[in-house]
């Protein structure tokens, strides 16, 4: 009895939500349904197919085969311009960083690079891909909760741009290091701020933590103490929430000056910068999803311009420090998602669809959670390319190939009817997409980058041998022996 009163109470709550967004998306000439393509620079040609760079991404996805991401590299290098020049417009010192956790792919990592952009990274890994890549250690700023030694070994013996350690137990491991290979290394302190992530991130302000990891840092004479590091989260789409942690990272360094006499050289206030056509679901979202509701549509003016953070941070930097004077500190951004996210899509082949309760089509897609993690956290996108020019008629859910009820990507989105051989597009899945992805009972997908029109292969799919090739199988002499076949 309790809970279906309980069950009426939260439906009649969350109809009087839609209802709001249906009269606030009314007032402001919105479509509740979905954002327009041009919200990504992304056009329809004659066949009513979607069209990236005036390509056709149908035919990429029949060319290259579906599932495929397909970067644009021209809004990549746009992204990464708005962003520096957002603080470099108005802040004197600016160094990104670019997040390789963000998005991993090598090309995309290597067109930021050329763009300026040094290396962020948070592995051993990640530090290896950075060096293959041909980025020289004082270009990296290293980063990381869970550093192994081999890890900080390969950083100091590259004199890496920055170390920040996240714990007491690295300062005894670099300045060792630093002492064996003969130089002395930077290193800053992540530290935890009142707002923001923590946890098993970084040393607190307010707990004393981050003094006592500057008192340390400070009796090693191979070691330069020089920045202080702090990360939000991701997808934060709030000046206020950086405004007031950076203020308490400036505080925290006139402390560090009086008390240490340590002078913060670099400032690096992380990623977590969001972006106007994603958003994390919040709890209504979640009950929505769970009362066979769509979810509340997206609001991109509820997204602050990078320019708005640029300027908002430099005033703040101002009160504390001259920007006239050549020895003002250096600010680093770390930022993925901010420049990644929109320059990236991901397409699906449809591969059945099934007629579901209450008039819903169920879509049966060849990529489902194994490429398309972050659908089923955050608002997302989503077209059918092959479709553009068809009416929306219905009300549809999208799932993967999994075999598993977690396997859906969206529900109850409004969309032209689709059937199999039709071409869907994720949008935004240039952040945390192909980091989380995982060879679930299916390879992983290909990658193209588009320039000037053009599109390039910049990651093959793998291959079913490329699944097992880590594997020790048997030979083929030894199968033959002891080989069971069930008849
Ligand atoms: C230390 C650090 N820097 C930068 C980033 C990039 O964040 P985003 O993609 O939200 O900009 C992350 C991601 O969580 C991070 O952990």
């Amino acid at each position: 009895m309790i809970r279906r009163l309980k069950h009426i109470l939260t439906r009649v709550f969350l109809h009087r939500i839609a209802a709001a967004d249906r009269k606030e998306f009314a007032r402001r000439g919105l479509d509740l349904r979905g954002l327009a393509p041009s919200h990504w620079d992304l056009s329809i040609n004659d066949a009513g197919h979607l069209e990236a760079q005036g390509c056709d991404l149908v035919s990429l996805a029949r060319e290259y085969g579906a599932p495929l991401y397909v970067v644009d590299g021209e809004r990549l290098a746009r992204n990464y311009r708005a962003f520096y020049d957002a603080f470099a417009d108005h802040y004197p010192k600016v160094v990104i960083g670019t997040s390789y956790k963000t998005n991993p792919l090598p090309q995309v990592i290597s067109a930021l690079h050329e763009c300026g952009a040094c290396a962020e990274v948070i592995s051993h890994f990640e530090l290896w891909l950075a060096l293959r890549l041909g980025v020289p250690g004082p270009s990296i700023i290293v980063n990381g909760p869970g550093k192994t030694r081999e890890g900080v070994e390969l950083a100091v013996s590259n004199q890496a741009k920055i170390i920040n350690i996240d714990g007491l137990h690295e300062i005894e491991w670099i300045a060792d290091l630093a002492k064996q290979y003969g130089h002395r290394q930077r290193v800053g302190v992540r530290v935890v701020t009142s707002v923001g992530w923590s946890a098993q991130f970084g040393l607190g302000i307010d707990n004393g933590d981050a003094l006592k990891a500057f008192q340390q840092l400070c009796q090693h004479e191979q070691l330069e103490p020089c920045g202080i590091h702090v990360h939000l989260g991701t997808g934060i789409r709030d000046i206020e929430i950086y405004l007031t942690a950076i203020k308490e990272v400036l505080e925290f360094a006139r402390v560090l000056k009086r008390d240490l006499d340590i002078d913060i050289r670099y400032f690096d206030f992380g990623g977590g910068f969001g972006v106007p056509t994603v958003r994390e679901f919040s709890g209504v979202d979640m009950m929505m999803r769970n009362n066979d509701m769509p979810v509340r549509p997206l609001d991109t003016e509820a997204c602050p311009n990078i320019s708005e953070y640029g300027k908002a941070i430099s005033r703040l930097m101002s009160q504390y420090y001259s920007l006239t004077d050549p020895d003002a500190p250096t600010l680093i951004f770390e930022p993925g998602r901010a420049i990644t996210s929109s320059a990236q899509i991901l397409l699906l082949e449809v591969l059945a669809t099934k007629a579901g309760a209450n008039n819903v089509t169920n879509i049966i897609a060849n990529g489902g959670k194994n490429i398309a993690m972050p659908t089923g956290y955050e608002y997302h996108e989503l077209f059918v390319a092959s479709k553009m020019s068809a009416p929306r008629s219905g009300r549809c859910s999208v799932f993967g190939p999994l075999c598993h009820p977690g396997d859906i990507l969206f529900k109850l989105k409004e969309l032209p009817a689709v059937n199999a051989g039709d071409i869907l597009a994720i949008m935004d899945a240039g952040a945390y997409f192909v980091p989380n992805q995982m060879n679930f009972s299916n390879p992983r997908p290909s990658a193209v980058m588009l320039q000037g029109g053009k599109a390039e292969l910049i990651r093959e799919r793998e291959s079913f041998e490329d699944i097992i090739s880590l594997d020790q199988l048997q030979t083929e002499a030894s199968q033959g022996d002891s080989a069971v076949v069930n008849q």
